[in-house]
């Protein structure tokens, strides 16, 4: 068996759980059921090596909670070309992510939902991992490229999401490009992340929320597990990486934006060799300066001034 790290776990490495507020984004229809996947099922974001079914109609099947729209999401992959189940990429508490192969032999990551949600807020704004499509293509972050929805009795495959057309349709799966990495927390189970490490991926990190906050939300979900680090050629930045699963993002609000960057800095302090890391003057600063420490401060430092700041350089 494949230890389990489960989310929760992943949540209590970055002393952060607020799964309470997330929960409120929920329509009751369906909190019941997430809140059931959420806490009992022995979810793991780090299964490749537990394949599950073999095939395309198992996997979905076993996945897919409603049943009745399983076989419907194989025959819409069918039409769209995605005919080749090739692997598992991972597993969270919402959804299974599968490798699927096209008939142009390029893969697609494809997250099906668990639990069908809606793709749209009372607003008609995509939320949850519908937002995905809407996010500004950056390279450090996991955008979509599509949707699969299912409304009155079918599944839809949408690209370009209409406010008037779509906002009723529950989410079943989203496609984006398969990242050719592991997730952080694998990468810290080797060994805490030296000096370097932290630094590299740390701001690309910075860079990733940055950049999410400038476009509007906030991750609100962020763990080792929803981090994914690519694999590097040798002569390139060895530190790259991209931020995933916007699941349970939400709109920026000051405070909400103080609450991730405090996040992020409990994530640095958990990916690191603490001995190293702790003779750093920088990253004493960055998190502990008593007025703008991201830990320490009552006004930290701003979104910029973190991407920017010493440590990173
Ligand atoms: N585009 C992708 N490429 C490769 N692996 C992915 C991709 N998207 C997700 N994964 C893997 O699947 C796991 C679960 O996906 P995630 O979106 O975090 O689901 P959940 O909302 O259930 O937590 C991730 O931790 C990651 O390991
Ligand atoms: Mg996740």
């Amino acid at each position: 068996m494949v230890e389990a790290i489960n989310e929760e776990f992943a949540i209590s490495m970055v002393g952060f759980d607020d799964r309470e507020e997330k929960e409120d984004l929920i329509p009751d229809l369906f909190k019941r059921c997430v809140t059931s996947s959420t806490y009992n099922s022995s979810t793991t974001t780090d299964r490749k090596y537990t394949q599950g079914p073999a095939t395309l109609f198992d996997m979905v099947t076993y996945a897919l909670s409603e049943k009745v729209i399983a076989s419907q999401v194989v025959a819409k992959l069918q039409e769209l070309g995605l005919t080749h189940y090739e692997e598992k990429l991972g597993e969270g508490a919402f959804g299974v992510v599968l490798k699927l192969r096209g008939e142009s032999k390029k893969d697609v990551a494809f997250k099906l939902e668990k639990r069908p949600i809606p793709i749209a807020n009372e607003d008609k704004e995509l939320f949850g991992d519908a937002l995905g499509l809407k996010l500004p293509s950056d390279q450090h972050l996991g955008t979509a490229t599509g949707l699969l929805t299912y409304h009155e009795g079918k599944v839809h495959y949408i690209e370009n999401y209409d406010p008037e057309m779509h906002s009723n349709h529950l989410l079943v799966g989203v496609f984006s490009k398969v990242v050719d990495g592991v997730p952080l927390g694998n990468r810290v189970r080797i060994a805490p992340l030296d000096s370097e490490a932290v630094k590299g991926y740390g701001k690309q990190l910075a860079e990733a929320l940055h950049a999410l906050h400038s476009n509007g939300y906030i991750h609100n979900d962020l763990h080792q597990w929803n981090i994914l680090v690519k694999n590097t050629k040798e002569g390139k930045d060895p530190y790259r990486l991209k931020l995933l699963d916007f699941g349970l993002a939400q709109k920026v609000n000051p405070e909400r934006v103080k609450n991730e960057w405090m996040s992020f800095a409990h994530l640095l302090t958990s990916i690191a060799s603490k001995k190293k890391l702790s003779q750093s003057p920088k990253f004493s600063d960055l998190l502990y300066n008593p007025e703008r420490g991201l830990l320490a401060g009552d006004l930290p430092y701003s979104g910029n001034e973190i991407v920017n700041h010493p440590f990173f350089v």
